[in-house]
């Protein structure tokens, strides 16, 4: 009698994706990641599942390899005389590892036999090197940040004690970026069971990630930095002096000042003939969008919400324009009271911005 296979009928991703490029490492013909739309999207051909059944198990071992775990699929079960071949046999003993996730391990049961590598599939971006036992989702994001930072080194073997000590003598805010990450996404993920790789394995991964930092490319740190500001800002003083009105004195109608986008929370707007504070948090799900300035919008990485240089939603989820600040002049200063917003309730209900507090003419 036949023994079942389980083969991906449906892939898609859920809200939450960092950029990291694992996927598209694992399997290029399924997902394509967009840096400068700050996300990742399923390759059109992907949609049909005649064109996933095949690459079950490279969609499956991208899933288990998310960082953030937003790859979902479903499955259908099929006898094995009747399932296609699998496009990448490689790839298959990965899926067999993954055996925490349910999906996986139904897929367990067995790859068409007589499974062969496919001529036409792209050759995947293989790292030279991984780290042994660690969380597969961390070694995922080594793989992507080593394969763009090119020459990035992995410490092991004689050298991991001596820098592991470096690494835990360093209080968090003396560590190395890259380690601080590799923290975060740690205590991000779900208690350990038995069997999984444990808090020294991860640790570990953690120092290569600090070792590592130097040969990691800017466009990868900065994927995980859309995905951490939203959780560790610090609410900065109500009131904010951004100095003499001369100082945006240069700003013309639909651009865009990010002097203090970090230190106060909001951008200066210049419209026609007025000044405002827009608030960096977006009305979806309180991501910070990034200004755009080629494309002259501001575009936010979790879910695609696009405003308008003045704040105004107008595509994505995003279900009424950027908030706005009191803005008002003080002793020859602009100031900034983020304790008093105006909120318009949709892109053609802005009204609230026309109160004097609103805006500075200019
Ligand atoms: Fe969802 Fe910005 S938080 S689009």
């Amino acid at each position: 009698m036949s023994t079942a296979v389980k083969l991906v009928t449906k892939v898609w991703i859920a809200p939450g994706c960092i950029v990291c490029d694992a996927c598209e490492t694992t399997a290029p013909s399924v997902f394509e990641v967009k840096h400068d739309d700050g996300t990742c999207l399923i390759r059109p051909a992907a949609l049909d599942a005649e064109f996933t059944k095949p690459l079950t198990p490279d969609i499956i071992q991208a899933a288990e390899e998310c960082p953030v775990d937003v790859i979902k699929f479903d499955l259908i079960e099929v006898p094995a005389d009747q399932a296609p071949k699998f496009a990448t046999a490689a790839a298959a003993p990965a899926a067999d590892k993954a055996e925490p996730h349910a999906p996986a391990a139904a897929h367990a049961e067995g790859p068409a036999p007589g499974a062969k590598a496919s001529p036409e599939k792209p050759a995947p971006k293989k790292p030279t090197e991984k780290p042994k036992s660690t969380d597969p989702a961390i070694a995922a994001l080594i793989a992507a940040a080593t394969i763009r930072g090119g020459a990035a080194g992995i410490i092991k073997g004689a050298d991991a004690p001596s820098a592991l000590k470096e690494i835990q003598k360093q209080s968090p805010d003396k560590l190395p970026p890259d380690a601080r990450y590799a923290k975060v996404i740690e205590q991000s993920k779900p208690e350990k069971k038995d069997g999984e790789p444990s808090r020294r394995e991860i640790l570990s991964a953690g120092v290569a990630w600090g070792i590592m930092g130097l040969g990691v490319g800017v466009p990868s740190l900065m994927g995980f930095q859309r995905f951490m500001m939203p959780n560790v800002l610090e609410e900065p003083e109500p009131k904010f002096r951004c100095g003499p009105l001369s100082r945006f004195a240069n700003l013309q109608p639909g651009e865009v000042d990010e002097t203090f986008k970090n230190s106060g929370k909001f951008w200066i707007i210049r419209e026609e003939e007025r000044l405002a504070a827009v608030s960096i948090v977006c009305t979806h799900l309180g991501c910070i969008p990034n200004w755009l300035g080629n494309d002259r919008k501001f575009k936010c990485p979790c879910h695609g919400s696009g405003f308008k240089p003045n704040g105004t939603n107008f595509e994505g989820p995003a279900p009424r324009p950027l908030e706005r600040f009191k803005i008002n002049i003080d002793a020859g200063q602009v100031v900034v009271d983020r304790s008093k917003k105006f909120l318009a309730m949709g892109p053609n209900d802005t009204a609230v911005w026309n109160d004097p507090d609103a805006s500075i003419p200019v």
